[in-house]
């Protein structure tokens, strides 16, 4: 990334969409609290386009380890929060108002690098995937849940459509404890990868780092969360990178963005507002052919705006979001 922020400390993970996301909250001004802190890359180009102060939310220790570090030159403009940013109520408790929300949804290069951390179906490393280090791993899930449910998960999640399939062979053949071995059955399942395609393991590696991490329950409560915590006037930028993510943000924006609002040709308001945000991307933005020659991840990435108005918060329902909800409640898996 030609990003000179991005850069500094030598971080891992490219951020992605960063330059439209700063020029569509700009300017940049008073406190901003980055949800999904990662390498740290949002954080940085937020500081250093002028944000007095960034609270960065992570549930991954790996992420608050690395700010330790890239984070001194900043001093106490950055303060770290571990924990999922649906309950960022909790981290904007220490400040007065909160100007602006990033998110930028999924897993980081770090954690996908990282063989022990269990999300690559590349690298062999236990069948872990959990973000926050904590709470049932994919091992379990996929060692104790029923077929049945296993198949919706990878259905629902992963829209997997050869979920039953896979499902089928899993529960014959588990335990499973690596992630070669099971995207090694996946592959036996539908065949193998041929060149150029998508590995044949990437949707039911998705759909289970889903069902681990809670991620579509984390979206929901957290643009909740967001709205909350905005001061008028303070702007959410949300990066999502499958369908899913997206259509649950544009829903959002939808039901709470302001569709009354009009400007006159003086350019005045000519209504009040009457929903909790007004849409800033009326369509999602996407990466420029420079971002997406300097980074091939960001194909698939995202970005929708808002900047929240006077109306109070209002909850919204996780149906009125489309959000994919598993038929039968997955029971808390046992741990082996
Ligand atoms: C795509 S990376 C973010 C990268 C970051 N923008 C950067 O530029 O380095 C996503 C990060 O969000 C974290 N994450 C995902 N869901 C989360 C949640 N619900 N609460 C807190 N952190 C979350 C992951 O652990 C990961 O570190």
């Amino acid at each position: 990334m030609s990003d000179p922020a991005a850069q500094k400390g030598g971080a891992p993970h490219v951020p992605v969409l960063l330059r439209p996301l700063l020029a569509a909250v700009a300017p940049v001004t008073g406190v901003w609290i980055d949800g999904t802190l990662g390498a740290g890359g949002y954080a940085r180009g937020l500081l250093d386009a002028g944000a007095d102060k960034v609270i960065g939310i992570d549930r991954d220790p790996l992420a608050h380890e690395m700010a330790r570090n890239w984070g001194a030159e900043y001093g106490d403009r950055l303060s770290l929060w571990q924990g999922n940013f649906a309950q960022m109520d909790k981290a904007a408790e220490a400040v007065e108002a909160v100007d602006g929300v990033v998110l930028d949804l999924g897993v980081s290069s770090m954690q996908l690098d990282r063989a022990e951390r269990g999300f690559s179906f590349m690298k062999d490393g236990p069948l872990d995937m959990r973000m926050g280090q904590e709470g049932p791993t994919a091992a379990d899930l996929v060692n104790t849940v029923e077929e049945a449910e296993l198949a919706n998960i990878l259905f629902i999640y992963g829209e997997e459509r050869q979920s039953r399939r896979i499902a089928r062979a899993i529960v014959q053949d588990r335990p499973f404890d690596r992630t070669l071995p099971l995207a090694e059955l996946i592959e036996r399942v539908l065949g193998r990868t041929k060149p150029g395609q998508a590995h044949a393991a990437t949707r039911s590696f998705q759909a289970l780092r889903i069902a681990v991490n809670g991620e579509y329950d984390a979206l929901w409560q957290g643009l909740m969360a967001a709205e909350r915590v905005l001061k008028p006037g303070g702007r959410l930028a949300v990066v999502t990178f499958h369908s899913v993510e997206d259509r649950m943000v544009k829903r959002f924006f939808q039901l709470h963005g302001d569709k009354k609002t009009h400007v006159n040709r003086y350019g005045d308001q000519t209504q009040a507002a009457t929903d909790p945000f007004e849409v800033l991307t009326r369509k999602a933005v996407g990466p420029d052919a420079e971002e997406l020659a300097e980074n091939p991840r960001s194909r698939s990435a995202k970005l929708r705006v808002g900047r929240r108005t006077e109306i109070p918060a209002r909850a919204v329902e996780a149906a009125e979001l489309s959000m994919p909800v598993m038929k039968q409640t997955p029971k808390t898996p046992r741990r082996r």
